[in-house]
């Protein structure tokens, strides 16, 4: 535990305050001391390295209506997709070759059954040294239970926001029902990768502080923090884009908060250009697309995402660059 005085304020991470967190939120003039310490914080660490991992997303079924999101149940001009579970495995076993962790995205698609999931697991472990992560919604006790004994490593679930009200009025259900599918999760031996957004509609720092204290609260092993973009054809079109500086502070924060945290420099995040400046704000991750290139464009959750048809390899190498040039290594 550690206490930092940034300008006027007392940030004491063993127990955190929400109305200073807000409080630094809402600051500009503290921005450098905060960014500084989150990077000091990153940098002992995990040192000058960088995780890279591979993210598949493997279907845009989805049985939600997140009103943010673009391949949300409603949107009937969506074209869907879905891959088979042999061309699935045969993505994954491609990607572990250049990562080392294999990230497998996909809407809330119950096509894809427990058992189903833990084949295709079961399979990317028999045929590659990598670790599997999953992020495909909510399910019951028993379903994740059977991915985790497939030998699934760890489970992506973020709590989108942490205000009840807000929740229910993106998700049209409680805010209840993620953080008890996130305690299932945790439960059962996943490391659990959180998250929110910043920038939603409605949302205020206050609310930022409630996210920031609720992945402390359910022991968070990873959080995605990205910036809200909105899709022009979701209830939200118009709402203006999150901040990126914003997010960046928040990221920031999430470092002092969980120093052990991985915090990935968000799609999101990347869309608005901040990658390289979250990587010195805290972030220590980076998630690269490793969708097969004809569904990249389809898996179209919010506006500006890249669909470049590069070889991963080529994708890694140009990485290792742009990271050298910031004296980083990708791991
Ligand atoms: N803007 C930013 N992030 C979004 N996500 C979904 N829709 C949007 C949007 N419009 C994020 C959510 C989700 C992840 C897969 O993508 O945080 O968990």
């Amino acid at each position: 535990m550690a206490q930092y005085t940034l300008g006027n304020y007392i940030l004491d991470t063993g127990q955190p305050r929400a109305e200073v967190l807000a409080a630094i939120l809402k600051d500009d003039s503290i921005n450098e001391e905060l960014f500084y310490a989150a990077n000091k914080v990153k940098t002992e660490q995990y040192g000058n390295l960088v995780f890279v991992r591979g993210i598949i997303e493997f279907s845009n079924y989805c049985r939600c209506l997140c009103a943010y999101c673009g391949i949300n149940a409603r949107m009937k001009d969506a074209v869907r997709y879905r891959m088979a579970p042999d061309e699935l495995v045969e993505a994954a076993v491609d990607t572990a070759k250049v990562y080392r962790t294999v990230i497998l995205q996909s809407g809330e698609d119950c096509y894809y059954t427990a058992e189903m999931l833990a084949g295709i697991v079961r399979r990317i472990k028999e045929k590659a040294q990598c670790a599997v992560t999953l992020s495909i919604g909510e399910r019951s006790l028993e379903e994740y239970r059977i991915m985790k004994q497939a030998g699934a490593d760890r489970f992506l679930l973020k709590h989108e926001t942490a205000n009840a009200a807000l929740y229910q009025s993106l998700h049209g259900v409680p805010l209840e029902g993620r953080l008890d599918a996130q305690r299932r999760i945790k439960g059962l031996g996943f490391e659990l990768g959180g998250g929110f957004m910043v920038g939603l509609p409605g949302q205020t720092d206050e609310i930022l502080a409630q996210d920031l204290l609720t992945l402390v609260r359910e022991g968070v092993d990873m959080a995605g923090i990205g910036p809200f973009i909105a899709h022009p054809d979701t209830p939200l079109r118009g709402s203006a884009d999150g901040n990126a500086h914003k997010t960046l502070k928040v990221l920031a924060l999430a470092r002092l908060l969980l120093p052990k945290c991985h915090l990935p420099s968000t799609t999101a995040l990347n869309v608005k250009g901040g990658m390289k400046n979250a990587l010195l704000c805290g972030a220590n991750v980076i998630m690269q697309k490793a969708t097969p290139y004809e569904y990249r464009k389809l898996y179209d959750i919010y506006p500006g995402r890249d669909a470049k048809d590069i070889p991963l390899r080529e994708q890694y190498e140009e990485l290792k660059e742009k990271l050298a040039e910031l004296n980083l290594t990708a791991e």
